[in-house]
């Protein structure tokens, strides 16, 4: 008799995906063929085996290295419906994207290219993956507040693709006060605001993006732990944090999985969410997440299905919508 079927993974929401992040080695060489671009690396293997961090810096080194391979329209097309096929198996039924334009305008690829190549694959996710998307355009923390501005200008023609903005990139030193001038401009067109947080970062950081970038909500935030103050705030707002736990670990934010403070933060009454953040760096998709996080820390189905939901709840989704996932 054939062993019994796995159960289908949870339906969920992915709120912390960076779709350059997604970039499995497979598909950057066959990128790099088709543009003619020469990877740094012999085969596969030898690209993987560079997959070990330190902390955030060492993977953003082989992060932005290798969106090299990244030109035209068709290969942001073909990343995010990779990534959409892939997701879909792992029971994301909604997932909201990151994707970082100066890491592309600053090589040359137009803004245009990158926001017509993504939406192509996005506006065919609901028919052909089962899965609704939106957009977050993320300004790059350790470029200038100048730079950051200047692409939210260049961007305005394709606000009608963008929920929202985002800050990603190296934390330390560079606070999200740097920021105040563009998420202003961000809230007046009518987007939302979301910022990384907490991750290397103090505690101070997620209050700046609190009270100065009055972001809806703080991907990572791990670090908020170490401020009750700042956990008492977070719960009574029930503003949500969109943890990643298998990056947490390779980017040793965190030294153990089972030493997250997950159930701890649960425990605080925060609204938590479990997302893959770079899948193709980190180890595993959505459902490999939880997953991970059910082993280690020994989280019961009632907790999971609380992950699940509360993916639902953060979700930039309409009323209705977010009704029919509840
Ligand atoms: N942190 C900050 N910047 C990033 C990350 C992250 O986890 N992934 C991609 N850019
Ligand atoms: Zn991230």
């Amino acid at each position: 008799s054939s062993p019994p079927a796995a159960p289908a993974p949870l339906p969920k929401a992915e709120l912390h995906l960076h779709i350059e992040g997604t970039l499995e080695p497979e598909l950057a060489f066959t990128l790099a063929e088709r543009n003619g671009v020469t990877l740094p690396y012999a085969s596969r293997e030898e690209l993987r085996s560079a997959y070990s961090f330190t902390d955030l810096q060492s993977f953003l080194n082989l992060y932005y290295a290798l969106m090299a391979v990244l030109r035209t329209e068709d290969d942001f097309h073909d990343l995010a419906d990779a990534y959409l096929t892939r997701a879909r198996a792992q029971g994301v039924r909604h997932a909201e994207i990151f994707f970082d334009p100066q890491a592309h305008t600053a090589r040359g690829v137009p803004l245009a290219t990158v926001i017509n190549g993504l939406a192509r694959a996005l506006d065919a996710a609901p028919e052909r993956h089962g899965i609704t998307t939106r957009l977050i355009m993320c300004f790059l923390r350790d470029e200038s507040a100048e730079s950051a501005l200047a692409t939210f200008e260049a961007a305005r023609p394709h606000l009608d693709r963008i929920t929202a903005v985002g800050l990603d990139s190296a934390e330390v030193g560079h606070p999200p006060s740097k920021f105040r001038e563009v998420y202003a401009l961000a809230r007046e067109a009518g987007l939302k605001c979301v910022a990384h947080a907490g991750e290397e970062g103090p505690p101070a950081y997620v209050w700046e993006a609190l009270d100065i970038l009055g972001v809806d909500r703080i991907d990572h935030g791990v670090r908020c732990m170490e401020d009750e103050r700042l956990v008492a705030r977070l719960a009574a707002e029930q503003l949500p944090l969109t943890v990643c736990p298998l990056s947490n670990v390779r980017l040793r934010v965190i030294d153990d999985l089972a030493d997250h403070p997950l159930p701890a933060m649960l425990d605080a009454g925060l609204l938590v969410t479990v997302n893959s953040d770079d899948p193709a760096y980190f180890g595993g998709y959505a459902d490999d997440n939880f997953t991970a996080v059910r082993d280690a820390l020994h989280l019961d189905d009632a907790t999971l299905r609380t992950l699940a939901r509360n993916s639902f709840r953060a979700a930039f989704l309409d009323e209705a919508t977010r009704e029919k996932y509840l």
